[in-house]
């Protein structure tokens, strides 16, 4: 048996006050736990409370936490985790104001990822996936989703599905996974982009028999789905048993947002330019809006999604970095944390459970993830920072000190020598 305890919490984050997910004001509420120290035993959350009652505790570790702040480890819901190569060599025409659905059209973008990731293979795609894991642990991110996309033909989707399953299996953290088979219109589909709906979903039982993902997802968006494809694709999606995802309303609004509440989607993704009706579906429905503020950024656009309103209309949302090698490449979910609050005016308490709480139930994860509480998985991070405000003011860089999964110590930060 293991024991850990940290002690001389400065503030805790447990997020433990919601039972489901946070919605619209619910998001401010935001209980802090100060001078407090938690018990790890076995992997598992065992005792929470001051610290002066638990520092007399035998532990096999003692950690002085210093005033720091504790939070539970971040909930990541909404990645591009394997693929083939990189995109730097659109960088240049980005800069030329070449849009992104034209680099698409123009069988760059996400088709040049397709190409990369289908010559790639399954060893190195695990490789380079387990990589980019390292990475987002080092930001304090414990548990990730993964979405597949970068195939579009039968071997590589499952192909791709088979290394993000692989790489949960082999790395601490979990990772849960999304069919994102639609995804974009390849060459060999141009004429007929229903042909590929089809192909795509003829592989729903082979995914679901093999326990290869969790979810399905599709690119709701002018020149890719439409809004009619979309709905009977991912209708056929929820007979063979999976819950259903949209990217909806990124570039175009094409009302994937009311569409994702239909559907009664487990969330809505982008809804950058989700129209007022689509907004307020969205508020009264059970979905989540996951927002990704990275991309609109890395995209050089303007229009971020509207989360004020969202919130104050009472929608339950989550952020993301949306890590893709195309229109948002950074691991760093602090990074999100401070364009959540400098782009879309999202409060420090909201960011939180837009990490924790709401980011777990996006995936299904509610009840295992994205809280502190007693009885659960020990997914804690010790932050450089003295409060929970401090992580979105100071931007662009890692806060991370120590990262903590199923109790056991995954990440500490290095120091400088010499
Ligand atoms: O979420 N919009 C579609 N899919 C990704 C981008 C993928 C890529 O550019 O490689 C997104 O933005
Ligand atoms: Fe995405």
């Amino acid at each position: 048996m293991h024991t850990t305890l940290l002690y001389n919490i400065g503030q805790l984050l447990t997020m433990d006050h919601h039972n489901g997910q946070a919605h619209g004001k619910a998001m401010q509420e935001l209980p802090v736990f100060e001078d407090y120290a938690l018990f790890m035993e076995d992997g598992k959350v065992s005792k929470v409370g001051p610290s002066d009652e638990l520092e007399k505790l035998q532990a096999d570790e003692r950690v002085d936490c210093e005033g720091k702040l504790v939070t539970p480890g971040i909930v990541e819901p909404h990645t591009h985790l394997v693929f083939g190569g990189s995109r730097e060599h659109e960088m240049a025409l980005k800069q030329q104001g070449v849009p992104y659905l034209d680099i698409l059209a123009q069988g760059g973008g996400i088709l040049s990822t397709v190409k990369a990731t289908r010559e790639t293979s399954e060893e190195a795609l695990y490789e380079k996936a387990m990589f980019h894991l390292d990475r987002m642990a080092s930001y304090g991110i414990t548990t990730v989703e993964a979405k597949s996309g970068y195939g579009m033909d039968e071997e590589t989707e499952l192909k791709q599905l088979r290394v993000a399953k692989k790489a949960g299996e082999n790395h601490p953290l979990d990772v849960i996974s999304t069919f994102l088979g639609a995804h974009a219109i390849t060459k060999e589909f141009k004429e007929n982009p229903q042909a590929l709906l089809d192909e795509m979903a003829r592989l729903f039982p082979i995914i679901k028999e093999e326990g290869l993902a969790e979810f399905v997802d599709i690119f709701t968006e002018e020149g890719v789905f439409s809004v009619e494809q979309s709905r009977d694709y991912l209708q056929k999606a929820k007979e063979h048993g999976f819950d259903v995802k949209l990217h909806a309303d990124e570039i175009v609004p094409l009302g994937g947002t009311e569409l994702a509440v239909e559907l009664d989607a487990r969330s809505g993704d982008h809804l950058a330019v989700a129209s007022d009706e689509g907004i307020q579906a969205l508020a009264k429905s059970n979905t989540i809006g996951v927002l990704l503020p990275g991309t609109i950024f890395y995209l050089g656009k303007g229009d971020f999604a509207r989360a004020r309103d969202m919130i104050e209309a009472g929608a339950a949302i989550a952020i993301s970095t949306d890590f893709n090698p195309g229109s948002s490449v950074t691991e760093n979910i602090q990074l999100i944390m401070s364009l959540a609050a400098l782009k879309m005016k999202m409060t420090p308490e909201e960011i939180w459970h837009a990490v924790t709480v709401n980011a777990a139930h996006a995936i299904n994860r509610g009840e295992e993830a994205g809280q502190i509480k007693v009885g659960r998985n020990a997914d804690v991070v010790i932050w450089d920072a003295p409060n929970y405000m401090y992580i979105p003011y100071h931007y662009g860089v890692n806060h991370v000190n120590t990262v903590y999964k199923r109790g056991k110590k995954l990440y500490e930060r290095g120091s400088l020598h010499g």
